[in-house]
């Protein structure tokens, strides 16, 4: 008769939330406490439970999936976009499994859930790491409240080949930069508190050397001597892990023959014992499976074998784990304590996330449109993304301008333009760049709109005519060319770095009308633009803007925002030049001058070394098309006034180089200032720069100001042969530049005992 008072409790919960926490001791226990005190209430089925992760079924929860997550043998799930099936896959796991261990649910959110952010690399030009942390805050917010704990991000390989199509998902070329973007986006995604429900765990990927795929074709082998694997590859995952990334995803190479998801010293030895990671690794998806076909592993239980021994924690998708790990264990092939850190580092991270108080997944809902707070968000992050490379002085457009061709595949494309790895954006939600111009410009402008081309790859040339006499209509040509978003991202590797289908064509019939054509690239890698640009009053480089990116080229291009973005990734002049890159070495015979012969002025039946020995290409030479770190903006900076407060550095102090930044232009602009440094001798060969620094500046026309930076002997320092950091006195140039290839330089000397 007093059921009617006594509200309706669940007494399973109540019992499992009883049992999941012993009697608590004074004051709260950690996470390790608890993820110990439950690990000790766990058969072995249980804790191997926790190590598998399933994939979505897309509809209904099959019944041998309701089973293992009853039996505790689901510890995961990927990409579950159902509300009330997630909801029900945590109510089977709470209430329906006898320790009630909820379900750790993840998903993409690679650069915005909702609201989507230009791709990774686009972001990086901004050289604000800041910006990039709230970026991935929103993204955070919108993915938990969508019911999702974990995001399989930042994506931090660093990378020098513009043929991989992943490029578009990392920061670049320079483990400095990338490093500082990485830690950026776990704090954003992570915040202070994984408990807090606005906040999802982050994971550190691909672990590691992805992006050094042979050939720039994804998925193939890394060859990485162990110096450069530490002073190159691993320097942003350590900065990831320093941050406190919850998780980290081991990637589909191999790295010298051993495919990452069996290698024991970058698991085990590097990430686990000498950095301290304290997370959990998660294979990427069935690479724990494909070492069978990298012709590593004989067969699954070899594979559940390697896997498990390297220190891989949890396995996506492939079922190695679920169908082989127990018996590995009860035949004494892998020790049992083994499989209890693995489950303990699960267990932590899913304390940490607060799953266990929260019966349901973070108050899920459905994904709701983008709030305007961070659409606006989403649009600075495109403004400072773009990156301007060529201009006659055409941009921003005149004020007075009354007509205007708006031409090209990717104008008015809301899909192509939100990148690879969108997930959860809506295209109708996006803005493209002819509606951000319409909404900019209102009537003053007349716009006359023809694509020329339906899409990037597009052959076909019946748009051209109405393209052409839209061009011939106008007093400025916007030309806005590219990639759709699926020539980049994973396994989209190209060998040819052109504009695809007819674009040039298009670009050719265009230019012949005599109208100036500002080019607008809106790509997801570097392309070979170097053709291009006798046809072309300027050129700005779009990237995949994401939702925002309409307003954003527009406001730029009319001058309303001024460009202040720098590449984060060398442009090259040919795919043949590949790798090419600003830290490059020196060589035994680098090239001096600029100007060297070219293929056209070498003489007929030239005596062999008549052409000088230098490492350059006689049909391109030596330089890139853009180096890393270069922008154009509306104004113009000068660097003057390079100071070093000491012509030596001693073990222990600090150096100072100062330079004066004054821009010299008519616009206020903002100023990206970069410090290199050069270690002229080595115990190993060094690069002839290195990025050590950088501050992003904003300057009002015709202010100067003097940008200092520190330097200290730690900085100096590279991982050598033996692997072991050193570093070793002598001399060091430096740079105050505005980019890898130019700028003011000094020179001081490190004395011995730093
Ligand atoms: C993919 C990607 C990885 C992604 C995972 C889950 O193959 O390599 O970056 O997070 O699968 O979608």
């Amino acid at each position: 008769m007093f059921d009617r008072f006594i509200p309706r409790i669940n007494w399973r919960n109540i019992l499992a939330l009883f049992f999941a926490f012993p009697i608590l001791p004074i004051g709260a226990q950690t996470s390790e406490e608890k993820a110990d005190a439950l690990l000790k209430r766990m058969t072995l089925t249980e804790k191997i439970g926790q190590m598998v992760q399933i994939n979505d079924f897309n509809g209904e929860i099959p019944e041998h999936v309701r089973e293992a997550i009853r039996a505790g043998k689901i510890g995961s799930m990927l990409n579950e976009v159902e509300v009330e099936t997630s909801l029900e896959l945590q109510r089977l796991a709470r209430e329906e499994s006898r320790l009630g261990i909820p379900l750790i649910m993840a998903r993409d959110v690679i650069h915005g859930f909702r609201t989507v952010f230009p791709i990774p690399l686009a972001q990086a030009a901004s050289w604000e790491p800041d910006l990039i942390r709230k970026g991935a805050a929103v993204a955070a917010r919108e993915a938990a409240q969508a019911g999702y704990h974990w995001t399989f991000a930042p994506m931090m390989d660093v990378t020098r080949d513009p043929r991989w199509g992943r490029i578009a998902e990392g920061f670049g070329e320079d483990p400095f930069l990338a490093s500082q973007m990485a830690a950026a986006m776990v704090k954003g995604f992570q915040g202070d508190d994984l408990a807090d429900p606005h906040t999802i765990a982050a994971c550190a990927k691909h672990f590691v050397g992805y992006g050094a795929a042979e050939g720039g074709r994804d998925y193939d082998r890394a060859i990485i001597p162990d110096h450069m694997l530490r002073n190159v590859f691993l320097p942003p995952f350590r900065a990831a892990v320093d941050a406190g990334v919850a998780t980290v995803m081991t990637s589909f190479n191999e790295i010298n023959g051993i495919p990452a998801s069996g290698h024991v010293k970058i698991l085990r030895e590097i990430l686990k014992k000498e950095w301290g990671f304290e997370g959990f690794v998660v294979s990427d998806w069935e690479s724990t499976k494909e070492m069978i076909a990298h012709g590593y592993c004989e067969d699954m239980r070899d594979v559940a074998r390697k896997s498990a021994r390297a220190g891989v924690d949890m396995e996506m998708q492939s079922s190695a784990y679920g169908d082989h790990l127990e018996a590995l264990v009860r035949g004494g092939e892998i020790p049992e304590a083994l499989i209890d850190d693995a489950a303990r580092r699960i267990l932590k991270i899913k304390f940490d996330l607060g799953l266990f108080e929260n019966p349901s997944p973070y108050r899920i809902a459905p994904p709701r449109p983008p709030l305007a707070a961070d659409l606006a968000l989403a649009r600075e992050s495109a403004l400072k993304s773009l990156v301007l490379l060529e201009n006659s002085g055409i941009l921003p457009l005149s004020p007075s301008l009354k007509s205007l061709a708006v031409i090209g595949p990717m104008a008015d494309d809301p899909y192509e333009m939100l990148g690879t790895w969108n997930r959860d954006g809506l295209p109708e939600e996006s803005i493209t760049p002819l509606a951000g111009i319409r909404n900019l410009v209102g009537e003053s402008v007349s716009i006359h709109y023809a694509p020329g081309l339906d899409f990037s790859r597009d052959k076909n040339r019946s748009g051209f005519e109405a393209a052409v006499a839209a061009a011939q209509s106008a007093e400025v040509v916007l030309f806005f060319a590219g990639e759709e978003s699926i020539l980049s991202g994973e396994a989209h590797s190209r060998a040819y770095l052109d504009l695809p289908g007819a674009q040039n064509e298009l670009l050719e019939a265009l230019a012949a009308t005599g109208k100036p054509v500002v080019l607008i690239i809106m790509a997801g890698r570097p392309l070979v633009v170097g053709n291009l640009l006798d046809k072309t009053a300027a050129l700005l480089y779009a990237w995949h803007p994401g939702t925002m990116g309409g307003p954003a080229i527009a406001d730029v291009l009319f001058g309303k925002e001024a460009p202040s973005g720098k590449l984060t990734i060398t442009f090259p002049k040919a795919e043949g030049q590949i790798p090419v890159y600003y830290a490059h070495k020196n060589t035994g015979r680098p090239p001096h001058s600029r100007k060297l012969t070219m293929m056209d002025d070498i003489p007929r039946r030239a005596y062999q070394s008549s052409l000088g020995d230098a490492s350059r290409y006689l049909d391109i030479g030596y330089l890139p098309q853009y180096p890393f770190g270069y922008g154009l903006n509306y104004t113009r900076f000068e660097y003057g006034d390079l100071k070093l407060t000491s012509a030596v550095l001693k073990p222990g102090e600090t150096l100072t180089v100062s330079a004066t930044i004054r821009n010299s232009g008519k616009r206020d602009g903002a100023e990206i200032v970069q410090l290199y440094i050069r270690d002229l001798v080595g115990s190993l060969t060094r690069p002839v720069r290195e990025l050590k620094g950088f501050q992003k500046i904003n300057l009002k026309a015709g202010e100067s100001r003097q940008v200092s930076f520190e330097l200290r002997p730690a900085q100096l320092g590279f991982y050598n042969g033996d692997e072991q950091y050193v570093v070793e006195p002598g001399r060091f140039q430096v740079w105050i530049a505005p980019d890898a290839q130019s700028g003011l330089m000094g020179e001081f000397e490190l004395l011995p005992g730093s």
